[in-house]
């Protein structure tokens, strides 16, 4: 008796957003060491806690596909790009990588919708959210590079925001818990 309880599209496309995941954790990994190469610390630290981030949205979707039925198909990941030339590439890159992301999760979106596979449809509402919160964290990133003074910035101003993103909080504030009284 077959239980696998996906389709060969939507195990496919779960697997492939597996490798996603684990190809995100090596680039940001590869960040992390270039920034600590450049003696940005604190920035090398928000990147490996992030890497680590990255394997636990593997793991999410790998433990869904086996608990639909489902075999996941372990891959080899691409070696990670280049190190940037300065922080202002490397956080645009991070940007860039979390958009192209969500673009991946919402083509998981649009095929369980289009399948009527409504499990799947809602374990990928969690992504989703994480998404918003992702893509929110790296804006964040470049903001304070901008404040710091973008590709002027000081010595000192660096400096700070290095020992600030040592220490920052892994979960940005989402508009659905704003409020009034607490507007972030
Ligand atoms: Fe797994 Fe940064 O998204």
């Amino acid at each position: 008796m077959d239980t696998n309880r996906l389709s060969k599209k939507i195990e496919d496309i779960l697997n492939s957003q597996v490798t996603k995941e684990a190809d995100a954790a090596q680039v940001y990994l590869s960040y992390g060491c270039w920034a600590d190469s450049k003696g940005y610390g604190g920035i090398a630290n928000y990147f490996f806690r992030h890497s680590g981030e990255e394997r636990d949205h593997m793991m999410k979707v790998m433990q869904y596909i086996m608990e639909r039925g489902g075999e996941v198909k372990i891959t080899a990941i691409k070696a990670p790009p280049k190190s940037p030339k300065n922080l202002q590439e490397c956080f645009e890159k991070t940007f860039q990588h979390e958009v192209d992301n969500t673009t991946a999760i919402y083509d998981i979106v649009n095929l369980a919708h289009d399948e009527k596979d409504w499990a799947t449809y809602n374990f990928a509402q969690w992504f989703v959210k994480e998404q918003i919160e992702e893509e929110k964290l790296v804006m964040d990133l470049l903001d304070k590079l901008k404040i710091a003074g973008g590709p002027k910035a000081s010595d000192e101003s660096l400096f700070n925001l290095d020992t600030y993103l040592g220490q920052a909080p892994d979960d940005a504030p989402l508009a659905r818990d704003a409020s009034v009284n607490k507007p972030e």
